[in-house]
């Protein structure tokens, strides 16, 4: 079967991830987002929130040092191939965000200079309800972010484009002084997908 200019476009990016060793191409969009606003340091505590399979969570170790800390939440275990080269600098727990037991409160902790979260619903095909859950996950987020991050700190989040995005942004604009938009270019176009940026929480 013919493979369609976009399939091509999609493969180039799915195959430069396998030659890195990261398994989503989801690395490629903290990477521009990254490289343009510098939002993770040397030393920095990471709180990764959708951490699964891992590749964010990978790369933010890397971007931190072994004298900072990555810490990520998701629903579901990181890749095996992940796991197996997690540095020490980095840990994740199984849970789900939108309700944290105590006890996993307590093991994520707080002090957090960065929180990301690239969490995603399970998508239904009906863009108006995957973007409603999109919002309800990227306002629980804004909330943890918003406890656990320390003055000054910084939130990257993705939402689905809907109705609500705009009443999402206003909601980061309360929260910390500047704000951004990006949509990667290693993001699908056809996709709804959005990233936040908030720097300097209040
Ligand atoms: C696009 S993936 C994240 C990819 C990840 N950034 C990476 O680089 O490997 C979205 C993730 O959000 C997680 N997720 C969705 N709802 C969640 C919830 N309520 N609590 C925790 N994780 C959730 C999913 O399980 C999924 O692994």
């Amino acid at each position: 079967m013919k493979k369609s200019k976009h399939n091509k476009w999609a493969d180039h990016y799915t195959l430069k991830a396998k030659k890195e060793h990261f398994l989503a191409r989801s690395v490629y969009k903290l990477k521009e987002i990254q490289q343009k606003y510098k939002v993770i340091k040397k030393r920095d505590r990471v709180l990764d929130l959708g951490c699964s399979p891992g590749s964010w969570l990978l790369y933010a170790a890397d971007l931190t040092g072994k004298k900072g800390e990555v810490v990520g939440v998701d629903l579901k275990p990181l890749s095996n191939e992940v796991s197996m080269k997690l540095p020490s600098n980095a840990r994740m727990y199984v849970g789900d965000v939108l309700s944290i037991s105590d006890d996993l409160s307590e093991l994520i902790g707080g002090n957090y200079n960065v929180v990301i979260s690239d969490m995603a619903p399970a998508t239904t095909g009906n863009k108006t309800v995957d973007a409603a859950r999109s919002f309800e996950l990227c306002k629980t987020a804004l909330v943890i972010a918003q406890d656990l991050l320390k003055p000054g700190g910084a939130f990257v989040c993705k939402i689905f484009q809907g109705e609500d995005f705009k009443n999402f942004l206003d909601l980061v604009k309360t929260g910390f002084n500047k704000q951004k938009t990006f949509k990667p270019e290693s993001s699908r176009k056809s996709s709804k997908e959005m990233y936040i940026i908030g720097f300097g929480k209040r």
